[in-house]
Order: structure tokens, then C-alpha cells, then sequence
């Protein structure tokens, strides 16, 4: 089964940002596809997930997951669809998951897909509120902050990926959700779409004063998304035995900030910070979809993404992606 002629499109890393990522750490290069050995399997990638995680390996050292390479091609989650096959568990035009973003087609072993069941949902939501961001907000809540019924719980960057399911999920729970995210376009999102009982633009407004208005009884929950600024204003609003779910610190990715200055609230309040890392729980994958899907396909969760179209605008996705108030709501992806 020769496809050498095949040729496939890549975004490769070349050289590890100072500060914010530049167009000029990455190149878009084409490639020969190898023919396929048994067991492979050839993949045209649909759509690939843009994650702000992917800021931390692009840096040197140690850490939860490898650094990217410089030279390869960058990675991430991909859905996309069987073209050849060489294992039988793989037929053309099967949907399948992998970890292989940030090009159009790869050859993969058979072991490095996942089949999914693209009649329960839309493939690109197997990247977000099926996929690892929304399993987050599920694990998050759930698992690590353990919410319950009529608990008051704030969330950052709350209309992004993560945030957008986890206030789905806390008000499905029967919770009052306060969402913050960084523009009236976001917080119009928050209100209309998602229904939260509080929205506020925390670039426009004091995050203290907010919290204040909107939670005058202090917060049972955090769902820390940004750490920085508000998460400082959160520690002042929580109510004793309170529960900070340490899910991201986007707010320092790109420059390391000093932590917040009234730590000691942890004490005097006898908080408990907990981090999260999705990676650790996978195996509550078949619990979550359990849950979620139904959910989905009831209409009572809403799968929102912003899709940008052609691999050329994933870099330019990425580098928006780390900024506050950057224009996507839900799932950013990248439709190949
Ligand atoms: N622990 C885990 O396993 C895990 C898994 C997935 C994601 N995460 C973390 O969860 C957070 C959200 O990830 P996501 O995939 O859902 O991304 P996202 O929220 O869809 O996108 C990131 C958003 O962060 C906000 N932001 C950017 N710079 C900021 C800053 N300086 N201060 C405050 N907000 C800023 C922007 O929204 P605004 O317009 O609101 O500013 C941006 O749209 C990230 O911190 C990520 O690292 C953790």
C-alpha cells in the first residue's frame, strides 16, 4: 500500500520564546509521509486542539510532560479520520482521537488512536466538553473541589474551554456560579448563553469588589484558572474550610509573576488548595462521557468552540491564546 508520494503539512517548533511565543519559534514545513508498515495506520487530521498548557513545553526543564523538541513537530489533541489502514481495528474513514495536532495528515501505530463514536456528538467536541478540557472541569468540581447543591463557586477565565463546562456543570449541580472572563463579549457569553447568576470583566472591574457584590457570604469554591490577580481576590473572599480547585496559572505562562500577597488567608481561613492535573484521571474518562453525553445530546450542556480555519492560523491562535481577553469563546480549534 504505497503513499509515498503523499505529503503532509506540519507545524514544526524551531526556537523556545522569551516571554510571549512569536510566529518566529515556529515553521510550517511539508514532509513525505512514510509508506505504511503493519500495524500503522494513515490519519487526515479534521480538527487539532490549541491548549495553553503548551506554553509550559515550550520551555526547557523539568516538568509534568516532556518539553517539545526543537525541530519536530508540535503536538496536541487531534480528531481526525482513517484514510489507509494496515490493523484491522482501524477502518477507513473510522473518527479517531490522538495526540497528534499541528498537521494535516500522519502516519501513527495503531496503539497511538483512539476510535470515537462521531454519531454521539460532533468530532471537534471529542476536544472540548467531551475531550480533556472538559473532563477537567468535570474532575475539577467532582473529584478535587467536591461541590455541592446551593454552594456559591467563582470561576476564572470562564468562558473559555475549561471554564465554560465547569460553569455548565456547577449550575447543573443547583450552585451559584460568579464567572469572570476578559471582555463584554465573554461576559454577554457568560450571562445569555450559560445562564451563570454573576459575569464581571475582570480587566474593567476590581475582582475584589466584584467578588464582594457577588458573593457576600464568601465563596465555598474556587476554580482557579488564572491564579495572578484573581486568585488573590479570591483568597480574600472565601468562607472557612473554603476549597481552590490550583487548575491553571495562565496569567504568569508567558512572564512568572510573584505569587498572591495574602497567602496567609489559607490559614486564617483554613483553605484547601488542591492541584489538578487532568492527566491523573483518565480513568474517570468512561464516567464523565457517561455523564456528559446524555447531557450533550439533551441540550443541556452546550458544546461552544471558535474554530479557525487552515493550520496556518494555529500559531497565531496559540499566541492570542495566552493573552487576557483574547477573542475565542468555549473550545479554541483548528479545523485542518
Ligand atoms: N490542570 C489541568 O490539567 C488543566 C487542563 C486544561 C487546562 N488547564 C488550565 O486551565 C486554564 C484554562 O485553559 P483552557 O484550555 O480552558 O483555555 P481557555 O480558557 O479556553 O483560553 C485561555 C483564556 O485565558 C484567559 N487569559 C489569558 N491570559 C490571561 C491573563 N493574563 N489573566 C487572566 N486570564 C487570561 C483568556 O480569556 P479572558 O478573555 O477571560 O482573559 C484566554 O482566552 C489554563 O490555565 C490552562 O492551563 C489545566
Amino acid at each position: 500500500m504505497p503513499n509515498s508520494k503523499l505529503q503532509a503539512k506540519e507545524i514544526r517548533f524551531m526556537s523556545r520564546p522569551r516571554g510571549g511565543p512569536s510566529p518566529e519559534n515556529v515553521a510550517v514545513v511539508t514532509v513525505d509521509l512514510p509508506d505504511l508498515q503493519p500495524g500503522e495506520v494513515l490519519v487526515r487530521n479534521s480538527f487539532f486542539s490549541i491548549d495553553p498548557y503548551m506554553r509550559g513545553r515550550m520551555n526547557e526543564g523539568k516538568s509534568y510532560i516532556l518539553p517539545f523538541a526543537l525541530g519536530k513537530a508540535l503536538d496536541g489533541a487531534a480528531v481526525g479520520q482513517v484514510v489507509q489502514s494496515r490493523d484491522a481495528g482501524f477502518p477507513p474513514s473510522a473518527w479517531v482521537l490522538s495526540f497528534c495536532g499541528w498537521r494535516d495528515y500522519f502516519v501513527a501505530q495503531a496503539s497511538q488512536l483512539r476510535v470515537i463514536d462521531a454519531t454521539q456528538a460532533p468530532p471537534s467536541a471529542y476536544l472540548g466538553v467531551l475531550g480533556a478540557t472538559g473532563l477537567t472541569a468535570w474532575v475539577g468540581l467532582n473529584d478535587v473541589a467536591k461541590i455541592k447543591q446551593n454552594e456559591t463557586v467563582f470561576i476564572s477565565a470562564a468562558a473559555g474551554a475549561v471554564g465554560s463546562v465547569a460553569c455548565q456543570l456547577a449550575k447543573l449541580r443547583g450552585c451559584q456560579v460568579v464567572a469572570s472572563a476578559g471582555s463584554a463579549a465573554k461576559v454577554a457569553f457568560l450571562k445569555n448563553q450559560l445562564q451563570v447568576d454573576c459575569a464581571f470583566n475582570y480587566r474593567e472591574s476590581d475582582p475584589l469588589r466584584q467578588l464582594e457584590i457577588a458573593a457576600p457570604d464568601g465563596l465555598h469554591v474556587y476554580f482557579d484558572n488564572t491564579a495572578g490577580p484573581q486568585l488573590e481576590a479570591a483568597l480574600a473572599c472565601m468562607r472557612n474550610h473554603g476549597r481552590i480547585v490550583m487548575c491553571g496559572a495562565i496569567s504568569s505562562y508567558n512572564a512568572p509573576a510573584p505569587g498572591p500577597q495574602n497567602l496567609h488567608q489559607v490559614i486564617i481561613r483554613r483553605l484547601r488548595l488542591q492541584g489538578l492535573l487532568v492527566a491523573d484521571h483518565l480513568h474517570r474518562m468512561p464516567a464523565f462521557l457517561a455523564e456528559m453525553v446524555p447531557l450533550l445530546r439533551a441540550g443541556k450542556v452546550l458544546h461552544q468552540e471558535t474554530v479557525l480555519h487552515g493550520i496556518e492560523k494555529a500559531p497565531g491562535a496559540f499566541i492570542s491564546l495566552l493573552q487576557p481577553g483574547d477573542a475565542h469563546i468555549g473550545k479554541l480549534v483548528i479545523q485542518v
